[in-house]
C-alpha cells in the first residue's frame, strides 16, 4: 500500500493557536504523519516558526518580525500563552514521531541558517524543506543534495517544469487545482503531489475523500485527521 502523508498545516491550527508547540502536540495527537510549520529569521539570525511577516495577526506583539531579537520575541504571547517557537523546538518536539516539513518564507539567509540547523540535528531523511521560492529551493539541492524538497505554487502552469528544475521530490499545490491529469503527470515525472488548503478552509469528509482518490500523495489540513 502507498504511503499517505496526513500533514497538519501549521500544527492543528482549526484547533489551537498556528504554528505553537501546542498546536504540534495537538496534530501529533491527531495521528498527522508529517507536521508543516513555516519559517523566518530574527534581527540576531535565529531561525523561529512564524508564517507571517509581521507579529501582528498572530501574536500580541506588533511589528516586522526580522526587527526582534529572539530574547524580545520570546516575551511575546503567540496565543494561550505559548511562545513563538524556535525551530530547534519544534525538532526537538517532532523528530522522533512524524516528518517534518519546514516552509522557507521569503527572508534573507534562511536557507542558510535552515540548514545549518538540519546539519547540526543530522535529521536528512526526516525533513522535507518546501517553498515557494524556486531559488531557495535550488540552492538547498546544491549546498546538500541529501535533503528532500518540496516546490510550493498556486497554479498549474510550469509548476512540473519549476519543481524538476529546482530537482524537488515533490509539489504541493492549492487544493482547488488539483486534477487527475496534473497528478498522473507528476506521477511520470517522478514527483510526489500533496494538496493544501486556505488557513480558513476545513473542507468536508466526501471533498476530502474525492480529491485523495484522485492520486494524491498526502494532503495538508488544518484539521489533520481522516
Ligand atoms: O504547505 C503549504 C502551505 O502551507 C502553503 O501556504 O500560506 O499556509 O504557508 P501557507
Ligand atoms: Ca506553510
Amino acid at each position: 500500500m502507498r504511503k499517505f502523508f496526513i500533514i497538519g498545516h501549521r500544527g492543528a491550527c482549526y484547533y489551537e493557536p498556528e504554528n505553537t508547540l501546542r498546536s504540534f502536540k495537538k496534530a501529533l495527537q491527531l495521528k498527522a504523519n508529517c507536521i508543516e510549520c513555516d519559517v523566518r529569521l530574527t534581527k540576531d539570525n535565529k531561525v523561529i516558526v512564524i508564517h507571517d511577516k509581521t507579529l501582528d495577526r498572530t501574536t500580541n506583539g506588533t511589528g516586522l518580525v526580522e526587527n526582534f531579537t529572539l530574547k524580545e520575541l520570546k516575551r511575546i504571547d503567540a496565543g494561550k500563552k505559548e511562545k513563538i517557537p524556535t525551530l530547534q523546538g519544534y525538532i526537538n518536539l517532532i523528530k522522533n514521531k512524524a516528518i517534518m516539513c519546514i516552509e522557507l518564507k521569503k527572508c534573507k539567509n534562511i536557507v542558510k541558517e535552515t540548514l545549518k540547523i538540519i546539519n547540526k540535528n543530522k535529521i536528512y531523511d526526516k525533513v522535507i524543506l518546501l517553498s515557494f521560492y524556486v531559488s531557495y529551493l535550488r540552492k538547498i539541492k546544491k549546498l546538500n543534495p541529501k535533503i528532500k524538497t518540496g516546490f510550493l505554487t498556486f497554479r498549474l502552469i510550469l509548476a512540473i517544469k519549476r519543481a524538476k528544475f529546482c530537482k524537488a521530490e515533490l509539489i504541493g499545490i492549492y487544493h482547488k487545482f488539483i486534477s487527475k491529469e496534473f497528478i498522473d503527470n507528476c506521477h511520470k515525472n517522478n514527483l510526489k503531489v500533496f494538496a493544501y488548503v486556505g488557513v480558513k478552509e476545513n473542507p468536508n469528509e466526501n471533498y476530502l475523500k474525492k480529491l485523495i482518490n484522485l492520486g494524491l500523495d498526502g494532503i495538508a489540513l488544518n484539521r489533520p485527521t481522516l
